[in-house]
Order: structure tokens, then C-alpha cells, then sequence
């Protein structure tokens, strides 16, 4: 097993880099589509086709995107020589991923009180909201690039 994930260990990584792309992308575009949401009178058309789009988006984009990122990091954890000293890196990645997949839970949660006419918070509120996945993505390629730690 170990061999074989050494041997396709460029490959496993394309996929992980592949998946990454998917799920940081669902994730800057979903809050913008709340952005427009807040301002979406509840009945009006309008308000009915973002909540299609933003349950579609979880369910074909973000959701698995999200998964694979995890199976093929795993897979990738697995791989000979990875998982060597200095390994402070991983587990400050890890912490941000964590803190990225809570996130990801949070806006689905946002997502539900959409659909049932319960959303809280304002068009800023989102807006600001959207800061936190390309900051924490930022953190996350450094880390894993350069490996400081
Ligand atoms: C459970 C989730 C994850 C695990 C277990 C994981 C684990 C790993 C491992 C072990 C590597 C290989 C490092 C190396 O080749 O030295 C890697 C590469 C990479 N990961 Fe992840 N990762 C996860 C999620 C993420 C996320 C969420 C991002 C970005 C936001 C990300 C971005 C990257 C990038 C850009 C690389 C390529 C680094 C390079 O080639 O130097 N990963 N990941």
C-alpha cells in the first residue's frame, strides 16, 4: 500500500490540488450569494432562485469537493517520507482545515435559515463573513509550500 501511494504520490496530490480548488471556490462564492440573499424579499422569485442556487452549489460543488480534499490529504499523509520531522506545519494546516470545515458547516446552517425565511443577518454581515476563507486558504498554501515549522 505504502509503495503504491509512493508511486502515485504526484498524482494523488494533482487530485488533492484539483479538489482544494473546488471546495475553496464554493466556499468564496457561497456567502456572496447571501449577500444577495439578505436583500431578496422572502416569496419573491428572486428569493426562490438563490435558494436553488446556493442548495446546489452545497450538494454538486461544496459538500464533496470538501470530502475529496480530505480522502486524497489523507491519502497523502499516508505516503512515506510526509509525516517526518519538523511536522509542526501539518498540524497547524490540520487546525486551519478544521477551522475551514466548521465554517463550511456554518454556512450551511445559514443556508437552511434562508430556505425556511429565518435569515438573522445583514448584506455587511456576509460580506464581511467572506474574509474568512481566503484568509485562512492564504495561511494554509504558505504552510504547506514552505513548510516553516
Ligand atoms: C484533511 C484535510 C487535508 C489534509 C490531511 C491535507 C494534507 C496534505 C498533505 C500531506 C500534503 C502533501 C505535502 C507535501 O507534498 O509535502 C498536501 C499538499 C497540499 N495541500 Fe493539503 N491537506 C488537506 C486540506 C487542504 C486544504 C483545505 C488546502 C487549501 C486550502 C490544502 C492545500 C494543499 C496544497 C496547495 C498542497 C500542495 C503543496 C506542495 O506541493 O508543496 N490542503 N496536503
Amino acid at each position: 500500500m505504502k509503495e503504491y501511494l509512493a508511486h502515485h504520490y504526484l498524482f494523488i496530490k494533482s487530485v488533492h490540488i484539483i479538489f482544494v480548488i473546488s471546495w475553496m471556490a464554493a466556499l468564496f462564492y457561497q456567502p456572496r450569494l447571501y449577500v444577495y440573499h439578505a436583500a431578496a424579499t422572502p416569496g419573491s422569485e428572486l428569493y426562490a432562485t438563490l435558494c436553488i442556487m446556493e442548495k446546489r452549489l452545497t450538494r454538486i460543488i461544496m459538500t464533496p469537493a470538501m470530502l475529496l480534499t480530505f480522502v486524497s490529504g489523507i491519502l497523502l499523509l499516508m505516503v512515506p517520507g510526509i509525516l517526518v520531522s519538523p511536522m509542526g506545519w501539518i498540524h497547524a494546516k490540520l487546525s486551519l482545515v478544521m477551522i475551514l470545515a466548521g465554517y463550511h458547516g456554518i454556512l450551511i446552517r445559514w443556508m437552511k435559515l434562508f430556505q425556511s425565511e429565518k435569515n438573522k443577518h445583514s448584506q455587511r454581515f456576509y460580506r464581511l463573513i467572506n474574509e474568512i476563507a481566503p484568509l485562512l486558504m492564504i495561511f494554509v498554501v504558505f504552510l504547506v509550500v514552505m513548510k516553516p515549522f
